[in-house]
């Protein structure tokens, strides 16, 4: 028996030595390791054995059955290693290549237009130090109207056009709406933050209107709140003029003119200068040189009071201003409803 195994372990080093592929090996494992492999053959034969031979028999099987394994555990480990040698001589591989489908290339996609201007904004007001914040789509009537001055039966609720939802009311805030605007945002984060406070609130809003070239029931803001005391509307015009030429790469004129929003107190509308025709008057700016931008004033004292400011201690300014227009003058887009559109020939211009 003694011998026999000998003999076994012997015939596996030599052709141990002369397996030089893996599949060879997994041959050899077969043959001597797997199931009907020698070994094993050896090893259910014990049972047929003389009881007085069993217990020896199975410990001789035992240490050479650890002993092939480890053989064939360390042939493999240097196979191995000579197919990732080889494979690293021959394969050649550039990752920089654009993978295939069904030896297709799949198209790239483009991350959308108002999407890369939303992130340029956000750019430039986090260099100025505004934080970024965000609120929900589907608000209460109270965050939307009535924190923002606005109280039930106001006329100023006519100016925006709203959704409401029929099935569900807020538990102590009215109904709830699709936000017709960013600012009640304004609200949200005095209420979080308290002040002083600079931060801007990107965010789609709704309002309920026919569409048209210039109109849409779905659009993006983006809000501005500064709080701090000793604000003035100085400083407002002066991050708007830097925020658009950096935007624009070129030197951008603003001007204030009086508006009204319930919720600010001057309230003013600011334009900036037109920048298709240099201000000379076209299309876009109705022969003015200027084209409106958005709605922007002093942060109203009742408004400041719901966010738990108190007004005698703090001043702050608030703007809002629609993201879709500022991509349809920036690369001269004539129809508002193309944004939503779905449309690959638009989308991938930019
Ligand atoms: N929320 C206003 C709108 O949607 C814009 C605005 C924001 C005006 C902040 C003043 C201050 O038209």
């Amino acid at each position: 028996m003694k011998q026999e195994l000998d003999k076994l372990k012997t015939q596996v080093t030599d052709e141990l030595k002369k397996a030089d592929t893996m599949a060879s090996l997994t041959d050899l494992e077969v043959k001597y390791l797997g199931r009907n492999g020698l070994l094993t053959q050896h090893l259910r034969n014990i049972k047929d054995l003389p009881e007085s031979e069993r217990k020896n028999a199975g410990q001789s099987l035992n240490v050479l059955k650890n002993d092939l394994e480890n053989l064939f555990t360390h042939k493999k480990a240097i196979l191995e290693k000579k197919d990732l040698e080889e494979s690293l001589k021959e394969e050649f591989f550039d990752i920089t290549m654009p993978g295939t489908l069904n030896g297709k290339t799949p198209e790239l996609g483009t991350i959308h237009v108002l999407s890369q201007l939303q992130e340029e904004t956000e750019n430039i007001f986090s260099q100025m130090g505004f934080t970024i914040a965000d609120g929900p789509e589907i608000e209460s009537e109270y965050y939307n109207f009535e924190s923002l001055n606005v109280p039930k039966d106001h006329p100023a609720r006519d100016m925006q056009d709203t959704f409401f939802i029929k099935e569900k009311r807020h538990d102590h805030h009215g109904r709830l709406v699709l936000r017709t605007q960013t600012s009640p945002g304004q609200v949200r984060t005095m209420e979080k933050y308290g002040a002083p406070l600079r931060v801007i609130l990107p965010g789609r809003v709704f309002r309920n209107e026919a569409t048209d070239a210039r109109h849409e029931h779905t659009f993006n803001q983006i809000e501005g709140l500064l709080i701090d005391k000793d604000i003035s509307i100085a400083t407002l015009k002066g991050i708007m003029k830097e925020f658009l030429s950096r935007l624009f790469g070129k030197e951008v004129l603003v001007r204030f003119r009086p508006g009204y929003f319930p919720f600010v107190e001057p309230g003013l509308e600011l334009d900036f200068s037109c920048l298709l025709c240099e201000a000379k008057g076209c299309r876009v700016c109705k022969n003015t040189g200027w084209v409106e931008f958005m709605g922007s004033g002093m942060v109203h004292e009742h408004v400041l009071r719901a966010g738990g400011i108190d007004p005698k201690e703090y001043q702050g300014w608030a703007f809002g201003f629609g993201l879709e227009r500022l991509a349809m003058m920036r690369y001269g887009i004539s129809d508002i409803r193309l944004f939503n559109s779905g449309d690959l020939r638009f989308i991938k211009q930019f």
